[in-house]
């Protein structure tokens, strides 16, 4: 394993690191989120991390879940949830609770969930963000950026589509343009559902987001975006460019199969 951080034009480029498979990735992933979780704690006594749902992240979950993580400090939001009560099958906030909060240590963490029984849509997004931006604020991590005060993460955990999707950030979707709200209700055609998810604004201000891929069925968005050469609105993970921070990408050898040669690799 290699790690080599290119600059180009001012921006790093993202790390990329290619597990021979979803185990070892989930292994490589959970040490790197454990690093970076120690690295906050130990400089500003909290640990912010943005979580993703979906199923890829199962295996690093459970790793942390029985890490010498100090829970007790961390704060854990979810990066979008579905339109689901918090006991559905389909809810983020349930597979997060049932893999990363699955021991008592890991208990001590705090999750914050999107409060989706509620009826209003864009009140359950507006009592989110403002539950982001004062856990923000306690932490003394919120930033100015384009004349708006936004919170600084630590960790951001993304997935990524077959289409490119990223939290709840679909192709062609009007939550791709919010340049104002950091939490919103986004409706996606594509799947004839509502969805919650945060914006761009906070993903960029993020200090470190580590995406999480598995299986060939990955492989062509992962290699446009790592590319650098793919239309966010076509594949909206490729509009995860942090302002200050870095992306490292942990992927396994099937999602990797479509990168390009010239890409460093580890
Ligand atoms: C969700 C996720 C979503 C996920 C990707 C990949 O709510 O589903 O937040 O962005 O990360 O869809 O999902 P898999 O990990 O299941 O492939």
């Amino acid at each position: 394993m290699e790690e080599r951080n290119t600059e180009t034009k001012g921006r790093m480029r993202p790390a990329v690191i290619i597990s021979s498979d979803a185990d070892a990735l989930a292994e490589q992933a959970a040490a790197e989120f454990l690093r970076l979780a120690n690295d906050a704690i130990s400089r500003r006594g909290v640990f912010l991390a943005l979580l993703s749902g979906g199923s890829t992240p199962a295996g690093t979950y459970r790793l942390l879940a029985t890490s010498d993580l100090d829970f007790g400090r961390a704060q854990f939001f979810i990066g979008d949830e579905r339109d689901v009560p918090p006991e559905s099958s389909a809810s983020n906030y349930r597979f997060i609770r049932e893999h990363l909060l699955s021991t008592e240590r890991s208990r001590a963490g705090k999750l914050y969930r999107w409060l989706t029984e509620k009826s209003d849509r864009n009140k359950i997004a507006a009592k989110y963000e403002s539950e982001i931006m004062a856990a923000a604020s306690s932490a003394d991590a919120a930033v100015d950026f384009n004349g708006l005060r936004v919170p600084r993460f630590d960790l951001i955990l993304l997935g990524i589509g077959t289409d490119g999707h990223t939290a709840s950030l679909f192709p062609k979707t009007e939550a791709l343009h919010e340049a104002r709200r950091l939490a919103v209700p986004n409706f996606v055609p594509q799947l004839k559902q509502w969805r919650f998810t945060v914006t761009f604004p906070l993903i960029n201000n993020a200090r470190d987001v580590l995406f999480l891929a598995s299986g060939r069925e990955k492989a062509g968005p992962v290699s446009r975006v790592i590319a650098g050469n793919a239309d966010f609105t076509e594949i909206p993970a490729s509009g995860v460019r942090p302002v200050r921070g870095n992306v490292i990408w942990f992927i396994d050898e099937g999602a990797a199969s479509k990168i390009d040669e010239g890409v460093p690799t580890r």
